[in-house]
């Protein structure tokens, strides 16, 4: 059976910079709490009218086609990962298709809604496909534009500091190359802290699992809208929520763990490692990971100083710029490995 391979990488990161200090401006936040809570210093924000999830992760697509040495037509299936999408329906895979101009019907579009995971998630749906022969030229992006979706006012400063804009892609295909391609992929999930770190309203849930139903302002009538309500907005509801310090405490859990599970099954270890992508969720969480599987610093990638946590595009940022730069060469054992929203977590070991 074939293997995947990783044959075409690319990133965008919108030219727009927030900094810290400029957060300092618009809310009461410092850059000292930032930096000590989380090691960001600035990120990256899309200019309005001109940037969304979609056209981000076709510059980033664009990237990954041409160092793939393809053309767009060669494309027969696009997975798009985000949690930002242009639009509540349709996905941003069709969004994507259009701008990049794949002929009509020529590829099948796939959305995937696995927050931080959602790239792994992509990759691991990828994968699958290659290995079976199914596709032979799957366009994988991860695309986020939080920033059109955020409370920055005071009191959404615990997620929104937190948070930035960027997309990521790659272009996968089947080898028949025994030192390179995906060796395992490992999914996770665990929906009973679906609501730990969520964006809940609007959306359809219609009041069953709220507590206090008048909060969100529904009514009795079975045919007015709920999807959003007037007292959501009032209530600043329609912005994501996030219980930090629960979140922090499994992620530091459950990143070691599904790293070993990968290394475990290839019969390698920690120290066989050239690099781990960490999806980049907070700088405190990537070194704790490190200290516990005992990884050096050349052996982990951190890039959310620079760009905050881009949720499903982190991944794919942080991996095109270690390629960039030098850090993976052909052969290379790189493990990718995420957790969030869900939650959800997984990772990916492959020799590059
Ligand atoms: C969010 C996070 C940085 C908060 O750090 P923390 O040490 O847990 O901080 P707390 O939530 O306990 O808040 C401590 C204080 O800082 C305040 N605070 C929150 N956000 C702030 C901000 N942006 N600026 C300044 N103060 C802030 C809180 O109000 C609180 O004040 P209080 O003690 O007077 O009540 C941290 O919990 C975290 O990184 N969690 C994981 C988040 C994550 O990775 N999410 C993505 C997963 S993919």
């Amino acid at each position: 059976m074939n293997k995947t391979i990783i044959k075409g990488i690319g990133h965008y990161i919108p030219d727009n910079v927030l900094t810290n200090q400029d957060l300092e401006s618009i809310m009461d936040t410092d850059d000292g709490w930032i930096r000590e809570r989380t090691g960001i210093i600035e990120r990256h924000v899309v200019t309005k009218f001109k940037e969304t999830t979609a056209t981000m992760g076709v510059e980033a697509a664009r990237k990954a086609i041409r160092s793939a040495g393809i053309e767009p037509d060669d494309i027969d299936f696009i997975i798009f990962a985000t949690l930002s999408p242009d639009y509540y329906f349709p996905g941003c895979g069709v969004l994507a298709q259009r701008m990049l101009g794949i002929s009509e019907g020529e590829c099948g579009a796939l959305d995937i809604r696995n927050q931080c995971s959602g790239f792994i998630y992509g990759m691991s749906v990828a994968d699958q496909f290659i290995k079976t022969g199914m596709y032979r030229n799957i366009l994988l992006i991860g695309s986020e534009a939080h920033s059109l979706g955020m409370d920055y006012s005071t009191r959404g400063r615990d997620v929104s500091v937190i948070f930035g804009d960027g997309a990521g892609a790659v272009i996968l295909q089947p080898t028949e190359n025994e030192t390179s391609g995906i060796l395992s992929t490992h999914l996770h999930s665990d929906g009973r802290y679906a609501e730990k770190l969520a964006f809940i309203s609007p959306g359809c849930h219609g009041g069953y699992y709220a507590d206090d139903a008048e909060k969100y302002g529904f009514s009795e009538d079975p045919l007015e809208s709920v999807f959003l309500t007037q007292a959501m907005l009032d209530d600043h509801l329609t912005f994501p929520q996030m219980d930090g310090q629960f979140v922090f405490k499994h992620a530091v859990t459950k990143f070691p763990e599904v790293i070993q599970e990968a290394l475990k099954k290839a019969g390698k270890k920690a120290s066989d490692l050239k690099i781990l992508i960490p999806h980049q969720a907070n700088l405190r969480i990537s070194q704790f990971v490190q200290k516990r599987m005992g990884l050096t610093d050349d052996q982990v990638y951190n890039n959310i100083q620079k760009y905050g946590n881009t949720t499903a595009a982190s991944i794919p940022i942080a991996l095109s710029e270690a390629y960039h730069e030098g850090r993976i060469d052909h052969g290379d054992l790189v493990c990718l490995a995420a957790f969030g929203s869900g939650f959800t977590w997984g990772s990916v070991l492959l020799n590059w």
